[in-house]
C-alpha cells in the first residue's frame, strides 16, 4: 500500500500499482501471470538479455540483434524491439505468448533479478548478457522514464530507497548477477564501458556469441546503434508504443543516452549523501561502475 501510493501521489495521477513476488516489487500485471513466467521453457539456444530498468536494455538488445545478423541493417528493422526480442515477464501485451510461438534460439529481455529468472534458463544453460549501468544515471532515466516532471522529488531520496522501484533494488539487481558470473554463462557489461569504447564491447559481445564479425562489421554494428542512429531508427526506439502508454510530451525513450547527466540532477549535497551511501552498500562487491568517462 506504501508503495503504490508513493507513485500516485509522484505525479498525481494513479498509476498501476506494485505488486510483490518474492519480496521484489513487481507491476501488478506481472504479478498476476507470474505462474506463466515462471514456468517458461527456455532451450540452450536462447540468450537472455538482463538489466535493471533503464541501464541500456534496449541498446544492448539491438547491439545482439546487430551482431546476429551481421550487420543487416534491414533484417534488424524487421519488426519493433519489443517483437524481435520480447520482453518475458511483461504480460500485456504479452512476451510469454509472443516467446512461445517463437522457435529458439531467441532473444529475450528481462529485468527480472536473478533469483526470480525462470529456472529453466539455468538447468538449459543459457548464455545471459547483464548489463548494469551507474546508479546516478539510471535513476535519472528512470525518473524522466516515468515521467515524474510534475513532481519533484528530492532524487537523492528516491535513489536511497530504489528498493521500492519496479523490479527491485539496483544493488540486489547488479550484485545478484555479478556474483553468478563464473557459475553460469553471464557476460557482465558495463553501460559506461560501452560509451566509452563501443567497438572494444561489441566485440566482447560478438566473441560471447560464437560470430566472427570482421572489423568493418564491428564497426559497422557500433554506428547502427549509436544513440544518434537508434534515435531515429522507428524499430528500435520505440515509437511503435501507443501515446496512452508512453507520453512523450513528458520525456522521450530514446531521451539523452549519457553518462553523467546526473550532475544535472544532484546537488553537492545529494551526492556526497549518495556516495556515502553507495560505498557502504557496495563494499562486498566490486563491481567496477564509474559515474564518468
Ligand atoms: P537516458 O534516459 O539516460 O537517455 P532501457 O533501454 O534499459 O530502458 O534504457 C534506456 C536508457 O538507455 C535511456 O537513457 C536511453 O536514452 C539509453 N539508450 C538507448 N539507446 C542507447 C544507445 N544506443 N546509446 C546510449 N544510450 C542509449
Amino acid at each position: 500500500i506504501q508503495i503504490a501510493s508513493f507513485w500516485e501521489n509522484m505525479d498525481g495521477t494513479t498509476r498501476e500499482r506494485l505488486s510483490h513476488i518474492q519480496g521484489i516489487p513487481l507491476l501488478e500485471r506481472v504479478v498476476k501471470y507470474w505462474p506463466r513466467v515462471e514456468k517458461f521453457q527456455a532451450s540452450e539456444e536462447d540468450l537472455l538479455i538482463a538489466t535493471y530498468p533503464k541501464a541500456g536494455t534496449t541498446w544492448t538488445q539491438e547491439v545482439v540483434d546487430s551482431i546476429l545478423n551481421e550487420g543487416d541493417v534491414e533484417k534488424c528493422k524487421r519488426a519493433p524491439t519489443q517483437v524481435r526480442m520480447p520482453f518475458l515477464e511483461m504480460t500485456a501485451p504479452d512476451g510469454i505468448t509472443k516467446l512461445e510461438v517463437m522457435d529458439p534460439p531467441r532473444v529475450i529481455k528481462t529485468h527480472l533479478p536473478i533469483q526470480l529468472v525462470p529456472r529453466s534458463f539455468w538447468d538449459a544453460g543459457c548464455k545471459v548478457i547483464y548489463m548494469a549501468r551507474n546508479p546516478k544515471d539510471t535513476v535519472v532515466s528512470y525518473y524522466h522514464f516515468d515521467r515524474m516532471h510534475l513532481y519533484q522529488p528530492d532524487i537523492c531520496l528516491v535513489l536511497c530507497k530504489m528498493g521500492i522501484l519496479g523490479w527491485g533494488s539496483w544493488y540486489d539487481h547488479v550484485k545478484g548477477y555479478w556474483k553468478e558470473r563464473h557459475n553460469k554463462k553471464i557476460l557482465y557489461i558495463l553501460y559506461e564501458d560501452m560509451k566509452e569504447d563501443p567497438v572494444r564491447e561489441v566485440t566482447r559481445i560478438a566473441q560471447f556469441l560464437k560470430r566472427q564479425l570482421s572489423k568493418s562489421t564491428i564497426e559497422h554494428i557500433v554506428q547502427m546503434t549509436a544513440f544518434s542512429a537508434m534515435r531515429e531508427n522507428p524499430m528500435a526506439n520505440y515509437s511503435t508504443i501507443p501515446d496512452t502508454i508512453f507520453d512523450r510530451t513528458a520525456s522521450e525513450f530514446m531521451r539523452k543516452g549519457e553518462v553523467g547527466d546526473w550532475k544535472n540532477h544532484f546537488s553537492a549535497g545529494e551526492d556526497a549523501a549518495f556516495e556515502e551511501h553507495y560505498r557502504k552498500i557496495m563494499s562486498d562487491c566490486p563491481i567496477p561502475i564509474r559515474f564518468t568517462i
